[in-house]
């Protein structure tokens, strides 16, 4: 049986992890993964983490099975830190899931559940992964204009032209923020504007927040997420803790399934704990339970806020430094989207052509379609990537 397997196409960002490993060049930089490091390159297990794993070790007594749906405290700890109090308790179901990509999947799997006819309309770029699973599954995707090359901003007139094609039983994928692969945001007027088409057209949102607290703040993400969640009758909303918590192998993620109607969640809960006993059981439980253990204690979670901010901070000035020296070196304004891009990611907005040039000549790694992660420059390589950029006519 196994001669019959074809042969896949590789996911451009994790070959280009390979490639990156594999050159030998000393001065190599890597702004390819959406991992967040630290000026010295590396991905820390963040200070609060860290104090919750050893108390987690002392206190744990058992680690026999939780739940289907993951432990509640997880799920109430992570709905509060999303929406806070947009939404009534009882009008969300929600499930713990494999990372972010999990919830993903898993809300992906239950709209085909619920209706199989269902398309999904994604943002033009979006994450490569959510148009190879929509495709695994067999569901269809209908793109929408998001990304401005020229400008580096959000065609949004674009977007809601294409938007407004949606019907009854469509799906719109939504990023809550820090838009990736571009770092291109709606502001808080356009999400209000993208709440009253998603009203006109009935088409059902669903929100992949996956950064909160690496753009504004985690309150000033979440805002767009909360105007939606706490506007149309029905929504979905996967989360990661990834990023945020710096726990990117634990997988730890929560699928929230937000209902106006309330009678409508216990259905949906139960539906949910369904498909998570048929994809992979119980969802794992050490990442969310240090993530709980945080949200919940005050003092852990003043370190990771602190924490959080501090990283968060970080990017904003490497943002501002790298369309600096870029004004500098071109003379020019045009790369002061750079500036106002928010999360781990901006799209550079040049060809892919330019995007090997980079990689070949000068040992700068970004994907193809030249997304960097700004999280992988520091005060040394912001200078060097500015001059390739430069040099490279881009
Ligand atoms: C990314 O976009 O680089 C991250 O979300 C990692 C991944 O799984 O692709």
């Amino acid at each position: 049986m196994f001669e019959s397997l074809k042969p896949q196409p590789a996911d451009k960002i994790l070959a280009l992890m390979q490639l990156y490993k594999d050159d030998p060049r000393a001065e190599k930089v890597d702004l390819g993964v959406g991992v967040y490091k630290d000026a010295t390159g590396l991905t820390p297990v963040m200070a609060a983490i860290k104090a919750a794993e050893k108390q987690l070790w002392e206190e744990q007594t058992t680690k026999t099975y939780v739940g289907l749906l993951g432990d509640p405290g997880f799920s109430d700890a992570m709905i509060d830190l999303v929406l806070g109090d947009a939404v009534p308790r009882a009008n969300v179901a929600a499930a713990a899931t494999p990372g972010g990509t999990g919830a993903v999947r898993q809300a992906f799997e239950l709209i085909q559940y619920g209706n199989p006819s269902a398309r999904v309309f994604v943002s033009d770029p979006t994450w490569p992964n959510h148009i190879s699973i929509l495709n695994y599954l067999g569901i269809e995707t209908v793109s929408y204009r998001y990304f401005d090359s020229e400008s580096g901003g959000v065609n949004f007139a674009g977007m809601m032209e294409d938007l407004a094609e949606a019907k009854p039983g469509d799906v719109v994928l939504l990023h809550g923020c820090c838009h990736n692969p571009t770092g291109a945001n709606l502001n808080m007027t356009e999400w209000q504007a993208v709440t009253d088409l998603l009203l006109k057209t009935g088409a059902l949102p669903m929100i992949d927040i996956a950064y909160q607290g690496f753009g504004d703040g985690l309150e000033e993400d979440a805002a767009g997420t909360r105007l939606v969640a706490s506007s149309v009758p029905e929504c979905l909303i996967a989360a990661s803790c990834s990023k945020n918590f710096g726990i990117y192998r634990e997988r730890t993620g929560l699928l929230m399934a937000v209902s106006q109607d309330a009678s409508k969640t216990g259905l949906t809960r139960d539906t949910l704990a369904f498909l998570n006993r048929q994809n992979y059981s119980f969802p794992p439980d050490h990442g969310a339970r240090l993530v709980t253990m945080i949200l919940t204690d005050e003092t852990l979670r003043a370190q990771w806020s602190a924490e959080l901010e501090q990283m968060r901070l970080g990017m904003l000035v490497l943002r501002e430094q790298l369309a600096s020296e870029l004004q500098r070196l071109t003379g020019s304004d045009r790369f002061g989207f750079l500036a106002q891009h928010r999360g781990m990611f901006s799209r550079l907005g040049t060809s892919p052509e330019k995007v090997e040039e980079l990689r070949k000549e000068h040992a700068i790694y970004m994907v193809g379609d030249s997304r960097m992660n700004i999280a992988g420059l520091n005060a040394k390589t912001v200078p060097l990537l500015a001059k390739a950029i430069a040099d490279a006519g881009v």
